[in-house]
């Protein structure tokens, strides 16, 4: 069988490196993007995944910007190969409280944590539908299940994914396409490291299993959603979060 290629969003990112790792560990060929602007940080890190024995692609590419996602999948789709496995991972923060939340707080946040899902998703959807295979997971987050003061912004995206993964999941069903969320808790990753440490030590004292958590231990979660024997998994969540939270 052919090797299969896994899209990995924001693959230079805290978790993203995990998920790279794990799918290459899985036999995916596995092909990363990043930001546009942040090329010399993403061949730095592509070199030093490639001296750890991880040879990931990189591409630039705004997920913001439908028009971009789809002429990068396409250049994918001609270049490389099939896409396969998509893991929209990309992600940010702008946390303020509602009452100080400016619009480009709100906007940057949706656009780049949800409008993304849909304009990583619909130029490889019909493709995947047509070859009767497909594996997408879509990183939503624990504050996307509970809410979290200071993150409207965030945890309204990270909710709108579930619709979202539960809507297409529906059309791809019968198809041999599968899609899924993950919902990441507090994991050791720079995006944590810059809640206020007074915040995060008290979200740390909520959380059962008594620590963050490891971007491993998410990377786990998405190989096994995009695994070559997950084909009646469909439509649900994978919450990884230490306890934190219990649906
Ligand atoms: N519940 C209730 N009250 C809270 C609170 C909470 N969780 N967090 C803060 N407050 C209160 C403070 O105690 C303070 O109260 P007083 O005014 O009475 O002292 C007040 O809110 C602070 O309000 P400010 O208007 O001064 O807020 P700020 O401008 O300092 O910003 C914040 C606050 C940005 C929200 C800051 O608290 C923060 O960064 N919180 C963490 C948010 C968070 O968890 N982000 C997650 C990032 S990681 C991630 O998103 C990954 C993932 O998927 C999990």
């Amino acid at each position: 069988m052919t090797q299969r290629i896994a899209i990995v969003t924001g693959a230079n990112g805290g978790l993203g490196e995990s998920m790279c790792k794990a799918l290459i560990e899985q036999g995916r060929k596995v092909i990363g993007t990043f930001a546009l602007g942040h090329e010399a940080a993403a061949a730095t890190w592509q070199e030093e995944m490639k001296q750890q024995g991880f040879d990931i692609t990189m591409k630039a590419v705004d997920v913001c910007d439908y028009s971009d996602c789809k002429r990068l999948l396409e250049e994918i789709e001609r270049t490389e190969g099939h896409i396969d496995i998509l893991v929209n991972n990309a992600g940010i923060t702008r946390d303020a409280p509602l009452k100080k939340m400016q619009p480009e707080q709100w906007q940057a946040v949706i656009q780049t944590n949800l409008n993304s899902m849909f304009n990583m998703c619909q130029p490889v959807f019909e493709a995947m539908c047509n070859r009767g295979w497909g594996r997408i997971v879509n990183i939503s987050s624990l504050n996307g299940e509970k809410g979290q003061f200071g993150q409207a912004n965030y945890s309204a995206a990270k909710a709108g994914i579930y619709g979202f993964t539960k809507a297409i999941a529906q059309e791809g069903a019968k198809k041999g396409v599968t899609v899924n969320a993950v919902s990441p808790g507090y994991i050791d990753t720079p995006m944590v490291r810059q809640v206020p440490e007074k915040v995060l030590n008290s979200i740390v004292a909520g959380i059962p299993v008594g620590r963050l958590g490891q971007p491993a231990e998410v990377a786990r979660a998405v190989a096994f959603l995009t695994a070559d024997d997950a084909g009646f998994i469909t439509g649900t969540n994978m919450s990884v979060n230490g306890g934190q939270y219990m649906a």
